[in-house]
């Protein structure tokens, strides 16, 4: 299946050739420099320091497994001071614990979206802050972070790059904080914002481990070929998630210099877990599936198996390969990121990270 759709697709190839596992990193640093001037634009340097201010604090919330913190994070950007709150939830379990940055559409504990004991109970704390708190979801760049930076061309970042780089700030954060073991952090989104993890994971190395839930066009499905949403689709209703750049490629995905396989390559050898569901043909379960194959010899380079199966054909709803460093299961039901999906990525990477 992998065989006949590189060659239907017209896919472009993995690695170049007699790549290494030394050679690695310079290729993922110029592919992330790629992607930023093609995609997801310029992403500004790190501050010098975070500051965490910590609002509110109730030792034993989540009857009384985990302390809940809330905190605000500031730092000095280009035009000034930026800041924006985090929900950190932190299981009473005797030591540091691994983490997950969750890159939320809602604040902390309002929705479906966040099923807190089961992440608490898997031994996980977690960092929660809400995307709107960094820049609103819509074309007004004078919105939160959007207007710490000035625009400069065509490569200027869009709202996925301002999301991305909130992620590493509280990443820079959680390296302060005790109760966290900043050596097993990992970074989970869904839809926009599993392209916005696709894209921090792909960024910041220190992530330990990348989750995209169901995050499809310019996510993890291969655009060439792709069914449901298209680059076109998507450059004409959401440009401002984008560079200007990414605009060229609209119906024209045969020039794109890269395939979102290569976005997913930029995670290794760090543990990956792709997500889909059943009913959800606007993302395309099959074309996200497809990049999860093509990452064998990535993950090769460092003696790893990707999926780790021979001939991998997309598995039946309720299905999922969980063998090797990239995992992926097709949940049944429709675009959601459910308890399910939670339960399944962390138990992965907790195996893992
Ligand atoms: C739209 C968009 C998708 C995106 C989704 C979401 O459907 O077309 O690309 O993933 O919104 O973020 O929910």
């Amino acid at each position: 299946m992998v065989q006949e759709e590189i060659v239907r697709r017209k896919l472009p190839q993995v690695l170049p050739e007699g790549m290494t596992a030394q050679g690695f990193a310079a290729w993922r640093r110029d592919m992330v420099a790629l992607y930023a001037r093609e995609c997801f634009g310029v992403t500004p340097p790190a501050p010098a320091s975070v500051h965490a201010e910590t609002m509110a604090e109730q030792q034993d919330d989540w009857a009384g497994k985990a302390a809940h913190r809330e905190v605000r994070l500031s730092f000095e950007m280009e035009k000034g001071e930026f800041s924006f709150p985090v929900h950190l939830v932190l299981p009473h379990c005797g030591q540091p614990c691994p983490c997950v940055v969750y890159i939320s559409f809602t604040p902390y504990a309002t929705a479906g979206y966040q099923p807190i004991e089961e992440i608490v109970d898997q031994g996980w704390a977690l960092a929660v802050f809400n995307y709107e708190d960094v820049t609103a979801d819509n074309g007004d760049m004078g919105s939160g972070i959007a207007a710490m930076v000035s625009r400069k061309g065509s490569d200027s970042w869009g709202k996925i790059g301002m999301w991305a780089y909130a992620a590493s700030r509280v990443l820079d954060y959680l390296h302060t904080v005790p109760e966290v073991d900043t050596r097993r952090v990992a970074v989970l989104g869904h839809s926009r914002l599993g392209k916005t993890a696709l894209w921090a994971g792909a960024q910041d190395t220190r992530f330990a481990g990348v989750v995209s839930n169901d995050s499809g066009c310019s996510g993890a499905a291969v655009s060439r070929g792709k069914v449901g949403e298209s680059v076109d689709d998507i450059c004409r209703v959401f440009p401002y998630w984008f560079c200007e750049n990414y605009q060229k490629y609209r119906k024209n995905e045969a020039a794109l210099p890269f395939e979102q396989y290569h976005l997913l390559a930029c995670a290794a050898p760090r543990p990956l877990y792709v997500a889909s569901a059943s009913q959800d043909e606007w993302a395309d379960p099959a074309s996200e599936f497809l990049s999860c194959c093509l990452l064998e010899e990535v993950y090769g380079l460092f003696g790893l198996p990707a999926l780790g199966a021979p001939n991998p054909e997309l598995p039946a709803p309720g299905g999922r390969l969980s063998m090797g460093q990239v995992g992926y299961h097709l949940r049944p039901g429709t675009h959601y990121l459910s308890r399910y999906d939670w339960v399944r990525a962390l138990q992965f990477l907790r195996m893992r990270m």
